[in-house]
């Protein structure tokens, strides 16, 4: 159970410091990033492309987001536990969204839910907080549907996209959302999100002038090699780390290096001559 609630996250808007906030999809990066005292631990869709090896995040499917959210809430103690609702578990009722949201609560130990989308699911935001589940919003360019936004790209360069993006962060805010992602949109339309939105702002390619800041840990980490966005900030290349790793092994057990005598057990000696006394 996590201390940090979503009242806590909301507060953060006037009291600061800025919000933290990373992906997990497991037991052991959920400890570890819990450990490092980040303040949101999200289960993001993005657990499609980076561990599963899908394309996108479209085929995700809740029972997927389920199994990840069950792992990574047994490795959290302090941070907030953050489902992502998957494509079409929001979008079809808002009873079917109200089922589907209250399994990340009830089943898999999570805070709250996150959804992606604006204006037009606004009324889902108010119906689930309504019956008691936070839930975080998502806005600008929303991977779920990034073939309709014209693919990967920055959203809001244009006048008329920038108004509906501010409108979706304002339409997110009132309808109860604790916080709000702002994914890949300048950086001058997120900082007059920020001023003008009374819940944090948490960006992701939105730059500095948000209230947070959130990466895909994978991407962080440089554990995801097929594609790195602009805005990612590598803090580590495991990627090669484990290569490395992964080579040593190969060569030191070919070698006849690995196991060594330390890396090894001993007895028994007895129950072998026995063994092969009788064969
Ligand atoms: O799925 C995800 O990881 C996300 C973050 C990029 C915010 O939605």
């Amino acid at each position: 159970m996590s201390t940090i609630t979503p009242m806590d996250i909301k507060d953060r808007k006037i009291t600061g410091p800025a919000v933290t906030m990373l992906t997990a999809y497991d037991y052991s990066f959920a400890s570890m990033i819990d450990s490092a005292g980040i303040d949101i631990i999200l289960v993001g869709d993005s657990l499609g492309m980076v561990i599963l090896g899908y394309d996108s995040t479209v085929p995700v499917t809740m029972e997927e987001m389920l199994h990840h959210c069950k792992a990574v809430s047994r490795g959290v103690k302090n941070a907030l536990l953050v489902g992502d609702m998957p494509f079409m578990s929001y979008q079809v009722s808002e009873e079917e969204a109200l089922i589907n949201a209250s399994r990340f609560l009830k089943e898999a130990g999570c805070d709250a839910v996150k959804l992606e989308g604006g204006v037009s699911v606004a009324p889902v935001i108010g119906r689930l907080v309504r019956a008691g589940i936070p839930v975080m919003g998502h806005v600008g360019l929303t991977p779920q549907t990034a073939s309709s936004l014209g693919g990967f790209k920055v959203q809001g360069r244009d006048i008329e996209r920038a108004k509906a993006i501010f409108q979706d962060a304002i339409a997110v805010a009132e309808a109860g959302a604790f916080a709000v992602v702002l994914e890949c949109i300048p950086s001058d339309l997120s900082a007059l999100i920020t001023e003008e939105v009374d819940i944090p702002t948490i960006g992701i390619g939105a730059g500095p002038r948000c209230d947070g800041q959130v990466l895909v840990t994978n991407d962080l980490l440089g554990l995801y090699e097929k594609f790195t966005p602009k805005f990612v900030r590598k803090y580590a290349d495991l990627a090669s780390e484990i290569k490395k790793a992964l080579s040593a092994f190969k060569k030191e057990v070919e070698a006849g290096d690995f196991p060594s005598l330390d890396e090894s057990f001993f007895g028994g000696e007895e129950a072998v001559r026995a063994i092969k006394a009788q064969t």
